[in-house]
């Protein structure tokens, strides 16, 4: 009697072309912390796909609050998804664009050469991973640079705008943390869609948010948010520190307000600000609202119509060498970029 052994998978392994290096140069983190465990390495290039994976030459990264979340291990929620000691991808970095150079058995989307953006693992690297599902061609009219910025802020913008507040022509919006990564690209976008866009920012990017397209800019320092009563449609709560009870205050009696952002929302899930909003909004006519994290190609694709058609441009404060990357995260933490900034990694 002879016996046939079962497939393990419907897809045969895939292989990594022989002409990708076995090691390549990467930033690795050891463990959580500030940016001082960033550190240049010399890692093991990936040697394997899965089959819905993609193997991307990386010609650059981009820098975010979510990499940040991810070095310093806070919400401490992460790190049961990450790594409880130390995170068990040791490189860092998720915004990606560059060359592909090998796919998954069951990737069709793609092909060695193409030109792609989106986001990846361990993309502070000369070769990092991606799934298919989370790439898309990049737009022809931006440079690597420019599209390694786009992915993640632009995503979390384009569904703050777009799908949450629902932003209309006509509408006044607010943009809170406007001058940065996801307020640069939603301020674009509520513009884009017709509305009378406020930018919230410091004094000295006043200039940066006004190039955006607000056509008013306060000054955080300065104005207080809720001096205008029942004013805008929609607020973007991207700074995420305006307590409730102001944001509401600006709001119309319907109005829409979508929390993204703050830092201090709580240690744990890092979410408490967004959840008490819920709540307020089962007993108010006004919303509020968060937007849990979820990207994907068909978004990508949705930014670049925006990008082709003109509407939206990255606005790229600095660009840094791979090995610099720390001082990056350094400058992202403390205020001192405009809008993104690109790590570059490879030509
Ligand atoms: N919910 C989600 O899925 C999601 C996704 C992405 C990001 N986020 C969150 O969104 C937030 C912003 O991310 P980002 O990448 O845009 O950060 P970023 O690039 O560092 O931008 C921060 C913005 O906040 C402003 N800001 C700084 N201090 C302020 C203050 N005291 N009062 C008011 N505004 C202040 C900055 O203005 P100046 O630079 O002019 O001082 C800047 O416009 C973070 O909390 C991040 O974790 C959430």
């Amino acid at each position: 009697m002879t016996t046939t052994a079962l497939p393990t998978s419907t897809h045969p392994a895939s292989t990594i072309p022989a002409t990708i290096p076995p090691t390549m140069r990467a930033i690795v983190q050891d463990g959580y912390g500030d940016a001082e465990v960033l550190r240049p390495a010399e890692r093991p290039a990936p040697r394997a796909l899965r089959a819905e994976e993609v193997l991307v030459r990386v010609h650059a990264a981009g820098l975010d609050r979510g990499t940040w979340h991810l070095m310093t291990g806070t919400p401490y929620a992460v790190r049961l998804a990450m790594g409880l000691r130390r995170p068990r991808q040791p490189v860092p970095g998720l915004d990606v664009s560059g060359t592909v150079v090998a796919v998954g058995a069951a990737v069709t989307a793609f092909a060695p050469g193409d030109e792609v953006y989106g986001i990846g693992s361990g993309t502070f690297a000369e070769y990092a991973v991606a799934k298919a599902g989370k790439l898309s061609a990049k737009p022809t009219g931006l440079t690597h640079q420019q599209a390694a910025t786009v992915p993640i802020s632009a995503i979390t913008a384009v569904q703050a705008v777009s799908d949450l507040a629902r932003v209309r022509a006509g509408q006044r919006v607010l943009v809170t943390g406007a001058s940065g990564g996801v307020g640069s690209y939603a301020v674009q976008i509520a513009v884009a869609a017709g509305a009378e866009v406020t930018g919230v920012c410091s004094a000295a990017k006043a200039d940066l948010v006004r190039s955006l397209g607000a056509t008013h800019v306060l000054d955080y320092a300065v104005d207080d948010l809720a001096a205008v009563a029942d004013h805008y449609d929609a607020i973007i709560d991207i700074a995420g520190n305006t307590t409730l009870s102001r944001l509401r205050r600006a709001l119309t009696p319907t109005g829409t307000a979508v929390l993204v952002g703050g830092e201090d929302a709580g240690k744990l899930l890092g979410m408490g600000r967004q959840l008490r909003g819920l709540v307020v909004s089962l007993f108010s006519r006004q919303r509020l609202t968060l937007r849990l994290p979820k990207e994907g190609a068909a978004d990508l694709e949705r930014l670049t119509a925006l990008i082709d058609a003109g509407d939206l441009t990255p606005s790229v404060g600095d660009t840094y060498p791979l090995a610099d990357a720390a001082q990056a995260m350094r400058d992202l933490v403390a205020g001192r970029v405009r809008g993104k900034v690109a790590i570059v990694v490879g030509g």
